[in-house]
């Protein structure tokens, strides 16, 4: 298993629309085993194949407190959404040390693919429905930041471009 990077916003290449899976295979289950020890060394509780830059219909969840509930999904569809709506304040793997109120549906019904190619169907609340929908909207190219106001996008925007230039200037001083 290895640990993958995790493109950070705004990368442009967060906002590639992500592709049906449509061969469960070996490539595959690795895939995801090497997704699911980059969420846990991170650590994170969700993560799209989008964020290290695999432009597949597939994401994992974790809301665990032990790490021991892995959630694979692929291919994903939310069938029905709640008419009652939360707000949740919520974070991203690339996004760091970035959180804010995001409102969507409070309940979600979700249709995917397993790491075997086998339909199930899930309903979601809570952290769960908030993951399942944050992710899901990577794998569409969309960022949670994407659903502040402009105002504060740019503020994050011009903080997250600041930290990667102090990331890679540490870098160099240390060749
Ligand atoms: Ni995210």
């Amino acid at each position: 298993m290895s640990i993958l990077h995790i493109l950070r916003y705004p990368d442009p290449r967060l906002h590639k629309i992500a592709t049906p899976v449509r061969v469960f295979d070996e490539r595959l289950k690795q895939l995801i085993a090497d997704m699911a020890e980059t969420m846990y060394d991170a650590p994170g509780v969700g993560l799209a194949a989008s964020q290290v830059d695999v432009h597949e219909q597939l994401l994992i969840i974790d809301t665990s407190e032990d790490n021991k509930e892995l959630r694979v999904f692929i291919n994903p569809e939310i069938i029905w959404a709640s008419e009652e709506r939360k707000i949740y304040d919520e974070g991203c793997l690339s996004v760091p040390g970035v959180y804010d109120n995001v409102e969507r549906p409070a309940e979600v019904k979700v249709r995917a693919q397993d790491a075997d190619g086998q339909f199930f169907e899930l309903h979601a609340d809570g952290l769960l429905a908030v993951c399942i929908q944050h992710e899901m909207d990577h794998l569409q190219g969309k960022v949670f930041v994407e659903y502040l106001s402009p105002l504060k996008r740019n503020r994050i925007k011009t903080k997250m471009l600041k930290e990667e230039r102090d990331i890679k200037s540490r870098q160099n001083k240390r060749r």
